[in-house]
């Protein structure tokens, strides 16, 4: 029984009848059948978006309970991008739940420190995606060893509306495009780097 398991388990054991009964823990097994799609995108190093052009997210190694956060916005347009709204619309949240812990494999162990010097735009996310870009809560994305330009095109994204985030929203409208590009180049040189989802098939994590 994994730990997530049993803290579900003693909390059905104490809510007793009468209570919400806890979501079921995700299945990588169903999972990994409804994410065989995915791999045709996520599942291939350095793939590229095609217009505009910049690299399609590693998935492998993000906290799962993102992903979850990620497939809603597309599914609600709050987060605009075709080919995955049609990918999240037809989705359940069950299905949201087992297909992002089959393509996020296993958790990344933090080396413990920054790689290189972190610029001073970056100081204020520190507080929520930690000086080595490991995001402290588990819906806050994992930003070390992401490609460098989802980053900066992700960044891009919350200014333009493109995707409507609040919080993120407020982050980066003051930032200069030398900034952008600056924190970009941070977080993607952070380790242990996200990788893409080939390699949490193969392995269920990240290669060294
Ligand atoms: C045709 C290529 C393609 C396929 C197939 C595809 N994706 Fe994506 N996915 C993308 C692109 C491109 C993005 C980045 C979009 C953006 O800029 O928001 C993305 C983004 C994501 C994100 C957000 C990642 C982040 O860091 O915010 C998640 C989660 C995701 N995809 C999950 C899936 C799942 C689950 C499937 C299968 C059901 C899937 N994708 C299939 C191309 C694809
Ligand atoms: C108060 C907490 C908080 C702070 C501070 C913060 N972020 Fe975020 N960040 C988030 C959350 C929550 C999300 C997910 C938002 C969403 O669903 O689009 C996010 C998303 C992102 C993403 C998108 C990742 C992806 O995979 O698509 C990037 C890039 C990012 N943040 C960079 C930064 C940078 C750079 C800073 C500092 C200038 C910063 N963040 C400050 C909470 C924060």
């Amino acid at each position: 029984m994994t730990a997530r398991s049993a803290l579900l388990a003693f909390g059905l054991a104490i809510a007793g009848p009468g209570f919400a009964v806890p979501a079921q823990a995700a299945d990588a097994k169903r999972g990994a059948d409804l994410g065989y799609t995915c791999q045709g995108c996520h599942g291939i190093e350095n793939y590229k978006n095609p217009f505009p052009v910049y690299s399609v997210p590693k998935l492998g190694g993000q906290h799962a309970d993102y992903l979850v956060v990620a497939l809603k916005a597309y599914a609600s347009q709050e987060r605009a991008h075709p080919t995955m709204h049609s990918h999240a619309a037809t989705m359940s949240e069950r299905d949201m739940e087992d297909v992002a812990v089959y393509l996020a494999g296993q958790e990344l162990t933090p080396i413990g420190h920054a790689v290189g010097t972190a610029p001073k735009a970056s100081h204020t996310c520190a507080a929520c995606h930690g000086n080595d870009g490991i995001g402290i809560l588990p819906e806050y994305p994992n930003l070390n060893g992401q490609h460098e330009d989802y980053l900066v095109q992700a960044l891009k994204a919350y200014g333009s509306g493109q995707r409507k985030n609040a919080v993120m929203a407020g982050m980066t409208a003051a930032l200069t495009n030398e900034d952008i590009e600056a924190l970009a180049r941070y977080y993607a040189a952070q380790e242990p780097a996200l990788c893409s989802t080939k390699d949490t098939r193969d392995t269920g994590r990240c290669k060294d």
